[in-house]
């Protein structure tokens, strides 16, 4: 069977169809479409642009995805589908010319993520699935981003039980307890900012460019001869909880009060917050899998490129003899095909929704 998978809770309009075959995954095609470039001034993600971006996207996108994957025919598969996308003016117009364009084509199932997010952003996914669903007459799978965060890389690299999860991306930054493929409960999660978020922020102090992740672990691989340092904030906290904001202010107050603001300082600053962020979630996660007697750790989120980071976490598991499973850099950050293959369990689960049910959960939790 071939699903094909929607992702648009952030910044990053992300399609892809997986091909199931004898329980074999194959991805015929993935296209990310990012809005780095779009956001960079307001260094963060800004939701009603990324709204607008999606609608500009995702139809490109799709057309795109389905070429690669072989399954855009020319045809018509036309709809009335003014009442889904009454909304979104620019999305109607062009999927209404991309349905009068090419054939229905030769996938079973559709698949969207509905949340958490961005609640501007999961729409545009959501009613762009809905119209689809609609002209082709196919069911549709909703899917939890965070559960397809660790859940895609612990069903591909087929994960020992139980398995101890952490997703640390810009939204979110979460530890995950999963006894089995089926039961998942969260063990703890950021209490204000996320991991990601405090490199953003904290990059944006330092003048660095939006996403700071990347940007501060380029910096603090330069040598520096300055010493900084920050706290690890609820490192030793008896809970599996975090906290990050505080960690932003100290790095603000330091900023500040240097005078001398020179690029040795700013390598070291780097450098510290860089420390700082991977101490903590690498302590953190190895207790919990420690306590809850894991055998494996899965890393996932947009931080989980890191490399300081995945240094660390490799570091721990082979002294603790745990299996790791570290994702690809296209598994690290958003992507549809983590979806995908999320939504392929939840079906054979028998999951299926009416499509006139989906909603934007920006807020969704994992059970
Ligand atoms: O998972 P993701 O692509 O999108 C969200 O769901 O948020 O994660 C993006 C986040 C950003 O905060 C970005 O700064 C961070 O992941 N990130 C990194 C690195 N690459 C991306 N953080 C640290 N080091 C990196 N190399
Ligand atoms: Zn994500």
């Amino acid at each position: 069977m071939k699903i094909l998978a929607v992702e648009t809770s952030c910044d990053d309009t992300c399609i892809s169809v997986l091909k199931v075959k004898n329980g074999n995954f194959e991805f015929l095609s993935d296209i990310v479409s990012s809005q780095t470039e779009v956001h960079k001034k307001w260094g963060g993600v800004y939701p009603t642009l990324a709204r607008r971006e999606h609608q500009k996207n995702l139809v490109p996108v799709l057309e795109k995805t389905l070429k690669e994957a072989g399954l855009l025919k020319k045809g018509n598969s036309s709809a009335e589908i003014k009442d889904v996308l009454k909304r979104e003016e620019i999305l109607l117009k062009k999927t209404e010319k991309f349905l009068s364009s090419y054939k229905k084509p030769e996938v079973d199932l559709l698949a969207v993520t509905v949340g958490p997010g961005l609640d501007p952003s999961l729409w545009m996914g959501i009613n762009f699935i809905k119209a689809l669903a609609k002209a082709w007459q196919l069911e549709i799978i909703p899917v939890n981003h965070i559960k397809a965060h660790f859940f895609a890389p612990m069903v591909l690299k087929d994960s020992p039980f139980p398995a101890v999860s952490l997703i640390a991306s810009g939204g979110h930054t979460q530890l995950v307890f999963s006894e089995n493929l089926n039961t998942h409960r969260v063990l703890g999660k950021t209490r204000d900012d996320a991991a990601g978020e405090c490199f953003d922020k904290t990059a944006r102090i330092l003048g660095l460019d939006y996403p700071g992740g990347p940007e501060i672990e380029k910096l603090a691989k330069k040598d520096s001869k300055k010493e900084v340092k920050f706290p690890r904030p609820m490192m030793k906290s008896d809970n599996y909880d975090f906290s990050f904001s505080g960690l932003k202010t100290a790095v603000l107050y330091k900023w500040k009060d240097e005078k001398d603001k020179s690029e040795n300082f700013r390598v070291a600053m780097a450098e510290e917050i860089q420390e700082a962020i991977t101490d903590v979630l690498t302590e953190k996660t190895f207790r919990a899998a420690e306590n809850r007697k894991a055998k494996a750790v899965i890393l996932g989120g947009g931080v989980s490129a890191n490399e300081r980071l995945r240094e660390k976490f490799k570091k721990r598991a082979e002294s603790k003899k745990l299996s790791l499973i570290l994702p690809n850099l296209d598994f690290s950050t958003d992507n549809a095909k983590m979806i995908a293959v999320t939504a392929y369990h939840e079906w054979k689960k028998g999951g299926e929704t009416p499509w006139k049910e989906l909603k934007s959960k920006p807020n969704l939790k994992i059970n």
